[in-house]
């Protein structure tokens, strides 16, 4: 029988705000319930297919765990060992894991990788990472806003350094969660002009880091090279030498600003070495709550599915 098409999810936008509020609100209550030891099986014998075609420890073990603790399996599959390292086309891999799999996420280069796969699978698909978005991880970071300061709608969130995947999703998150982003980025490294003219009432470009941090309620960084751009390393620590997020550019923040960063981080580089311990960053709830947002996020696509 012909299964209605799934829904997935690429970006930010293949949501509405209300959905994202709801899966935040979700993964705030998914947490305290396993903070309480509660045992919670909704996806029991539900099989997600795990595909990853660069690294990760965060993005893997959050799913892996995750659809375990709802009570189903997770099977790794990395393209070194299966044969879409050797060359199967992406539309007969999707075809085939969507028809032994209940959901799946990948993690990959072009995005339009993740879309072709999408068009292919008769099952969700949950992007865990392309070369131009990284939706899981806002949702993450918007639950942990939203624990520590509340609702994030209105304020403002400045964004260090490259105009790259994150980045991208976090534009989007401004659009969804209707915060003001700065970007405060070296001139060459903006992020893609169709999603700045998109979103050109919410999002600005700063070049200097201390006009930019004024008034910002949130600090967020990322690596200067992102996987895939290991060779421009040197030359990027030149360009990126003065877009460093440090105790000291946080002080020209708002007094109750907080400061995140995806993970992992490269200290020296695009943080200073004492910033992961500064009492504004929460980096480290917010690498937890991947797991609760993607509890969340698996539970919603899959509920959607069957009902
Ligand atoms: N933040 C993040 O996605 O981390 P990993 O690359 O370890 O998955
Ligand atoms: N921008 C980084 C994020 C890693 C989670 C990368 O793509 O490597």
């Amino acid at each position: 029988m012909a299964n209605m098409a799934p829904r997935h999810f690429l970006t930010l936008l293949d949501f509405t705000p209300s959905e994202l509020a709801q899966l935040t609100t979700r993964a705030i209550e998914l947490k305290s319930m396993h903070h309480q030891g509660q045992v919670f099986e909704p996806l029991k014998n539900k099989v997600l297919g795990m595909i990853f075609e660069k690294s990760s420890t965060r993005t893997r073990v959050s799913f892996e765990a995750g659809i375990a603790q709802l009570g189903g399996a997770g099977i790794f599959l990395s393209s070194k060992d299966t044969q879409l390292g050797r060359g199967e086309p992406i539309e007969d891999s999707a075809r085939v894991l969507s028809r032994m799999c209940d959901i799946i996420m990948i993690r990959t280069f072009g995005h339009d990788i993740v879309e072709n796969f999408a068009a292919n699978s008769r099952v969700p698909v949950i992007n865990a990472l392309t070369d131009d978005y990284h939706p899981c991880q806002l949702i993450a970071d918007m639950q942990t806003f939203q624990e520590h300061r509340g609702s994030i709608q209105g304020k403002t969130v400045v964004w260090v350094g490259d105009g790259n995947n994150m980045c991208h999703s976090y534009i989007n998150a401004a659009r969804q969660f209707d915060f003001k982003l700065v970007v405060n980025c070296p001139a060459g490294f903006d992020p893609m002009p169709q999603l700045m003219a998109a979103n050109k009432d919410r999002v600005t470009i700063v070049r200097d880091s201390k006009e930019a941090a004024k008034g910002a309620h949130m600090l967020v960084t990322d690596v200067w090279a992102s996987m895939g751009q290991e060779e421009e390393q040197k030359e990027r620590e030149k360009v990126f030498k003065d877009y460093q997020v440090n105790p000291a550019l946080m002080d020209l923040a708002e007094p109750d600003a907080i400061f995140m960063h995806c993970l992992p981080a490269h200290r020296g580089e695009e943080i200073s070495h004492d910033m992961m311990d500064d009492p504004r960053a929460v980096v480290w709830d917010e690498a937890e709550n991947r797991l609760h947002a993607q509890k969340a996020l698996m539970e919603f696509l899959l509920k959607q599915t069957h009902s």
